[in-house]
């Protein structure tokens, strides 16, 4: 019913996009991980798991604060901390413009959006959306992409700029240009009478160096997402993933669940990570990140992005080799799959667990499923056979045009994203500074964030609306205790 066909409401100014406003289980278990017990449980959820506290499994690690993403997970070898070690100040140091005096992490651009990994995913945790129309844009960047003349379904680059705006460049190339965002408020109600204020984006685009950009353009803004627990969801059998996937909606819940297949024709790979599961893997994550937003080379992707008509670009100076070798990329996978999530907090406390009840009364569970058993990772014990506690099924869920980019992205849609992992969720604002939340960062915490639910979340986002204060405020105490 809610089904998520393409929509192209295109309609849009130039350069402009403008988005309108558009347990019943209560996991009571024990600190200790001796004994565990479970109440209730939901008819997906496993009758015995381990132990909800700890929703990374025997890796989860108890720092809180701002280092609560930081962390390795507990338990892993000596010599995976070392790949850990130095991955992680891959991820933290700036590169610079080759050629250079130094001889690591050279080879930044020639366009790039930062200059290392942290800048965007400051602490690991989510970028800092820009607060005003003369912010700069560091932690969120712009997608961009056209629909093919010959088949209007179809997108592809943009010419002159490709799919995403590189706003910095190495010396004597220009960058591509300036994103702005500006928001506007919309007001609305819950049922007892309280108002509440949304903030709906619009983007432009400034200072264009490479010609006009169509008129029919396409953006997707996209916020650097927190980056714990990755090696888990890496390692969730496939089949466990498809098991909750309902593309035609059979059991008429109005929620279908698709999985983004990336191969030709809806073939394999299966989709995982990224705000549309468009990247089948941590290292394919990871590789697509320092070619696309640091403009750096690996075995993966050997060549530069200049595109037609980026002529200083394409005579920039490059190296021999691959600007990273094989071997630091897996080491800056192996720190991105073992980031260890932290384990939750007030899990008991009685408003949590009423919270808790209410989550899965108005169906939130349905997309934010709680857990999954992790299969083997042949490299990471760690990973491996763990019950952990995302709060999401990975697929993509049509969010309504509220929240809609129009910008299709392998199968997912315009209106389509993938449920966003809520582990970790309450610990944002200790690790990043700020509260925005969605994958453009509109949302001023978890209650702005439901009330942006819309298409196949549209129950859920109702009967948020109809509960009594008391509840509301539950159910974000106990998402916030994830
Ligand atoms: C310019 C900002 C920026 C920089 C620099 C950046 N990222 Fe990201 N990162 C993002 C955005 C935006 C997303 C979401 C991408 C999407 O939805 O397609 C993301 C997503 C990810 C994800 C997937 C997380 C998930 O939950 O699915 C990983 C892993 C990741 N980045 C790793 C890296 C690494 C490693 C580097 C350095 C090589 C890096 N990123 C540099 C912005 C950035
Ligand atoms: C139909 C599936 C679906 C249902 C039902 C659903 N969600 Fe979501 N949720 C999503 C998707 C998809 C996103 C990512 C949307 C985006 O970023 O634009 C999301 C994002 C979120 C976020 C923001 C996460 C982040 O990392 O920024 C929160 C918080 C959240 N949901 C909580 C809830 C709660 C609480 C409920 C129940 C009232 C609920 N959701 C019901 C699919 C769903």
């Amino acid at each position: 019913m809610f089904k998520s066909k393409q929509s192209f409401f295109s309609r849009r100014p130039s350069l402009v996009a403008i988005y309108l406003g558009g347990l019943v289980a209560f996991l009571l278990v024990s600190v200790a991980s001796t004994s565990s017990q479970v109440v209730a449980s939901t008819s997906s959820q496993p009758m015995s798991i381990a132990n909800a506290e700890y929703p990374g499994g025997q890796g989860t690690v108890t720092q809180v604060g701002g280092r609560a993403f930081s962390l390795p997970a507990l338990g892993i070898t000596d010599e995976q901390h070392k790949a850990f070690t130095v991955g992680n100040s891959i991820f933290r140091t700036n590169w610079v413009q080759a050629p250079a005096s130094v001889t690591t992490l050279q080879g930044l651009g020639p366009l790039f959006n930062t200059r290392s990994c942290g800048s965007c995913h400051q602490q690991d945790g989510r970028g800092s959306p820009p607060r005003s129309e003369r912010d700069e844009f560091v932690g969120l960047l712009l997608r961009i992409s056209v629909p093919d003349a010959k088949d209007p379904l179809r997108m592809i680059d943009v010419p002159g700029y490709g799919d995403q705006i590189q706003s910095q460049s190495i010396l004597g190339v220009p960058a591509e240009g300036t994103p702005r965002v500006s928001y506007k408020e919309i007001t609305g109600k819950f049922s007892d009478g309280e108002t509440f204020t949304l903030l709906s984006p619009t983007y432009t685009i400034e200072n264009l160096a490479y010609g006009d950009l169509p008129k029919n353009l396409r953006i997707s803004p996209r916020l650097a997402q927190q980056l714990v627990g990755l090696g888990l969801l890496d390692t969730i059998p496939e089949a466990a993933l498809l098991a909750n996937a309902d593309p035609e909606d059979r059991d008429s819940n109005g929620i279908s669940g698709r999985p983004n297949w990336l191969g030709p024709n809806g073939t394999a790979p299966l989709g995982r990570f990224g705000w549309k599961a468009n990247k089948p893997s941590v290292l394919e994550q990871d590789a697509a990140a320092l070619l696309g937003d640091m403009g750096i080379t690996t075995p993966l992707h050997k060549n530069q992005e200049c595109r037609e008509g980026q002529v200083a670009c394409q005579k920039a100076f490059s190296l021999k080799d691959t600007e990273m070798s094989m071997q630091d990329l897996l080491r800056l996978t192996a720190y991105m799959k073992l980031l260890g999530v932290p384990k939750r907090r007030g899990f008991l406390d009685p408003e949590v667990l009423q919270g808790e009840k209410v989550f899965h009364q108005i169906q939130c569970n349905q997309c934010h499923t709680p857990s999954f058993k992790t299969g083997v990772d042949p490299e990471f014990s760690v990973l491996s056979n763990q019950w952990i506690f995302p709060y999401t099924d990975l697929l993509l869920h049509d969010m309504g045009q509220g929240l809609a980019d129009d910008r299709p992205d392998h199968q997912a849609s315009g209106r389509e994203w993938r449920t966003a992992p809520l582990w970790g969720i309450g610990l944002v604002h200790d690790v990043s500074r700020h509260d925005r939340l969605l994958h453009d960062g509109r949302a001023r915490g978890v209650k702005e964030a439901i009330l942006w639910h819309d298409g196949e979340a549209k129950s859920a986002k109702e009967e948020f609306i109809k509960l009594p204060k008391k509840d509301r405020e539950a159910l974000i105490k106990f998402v916030n205790s994830l």
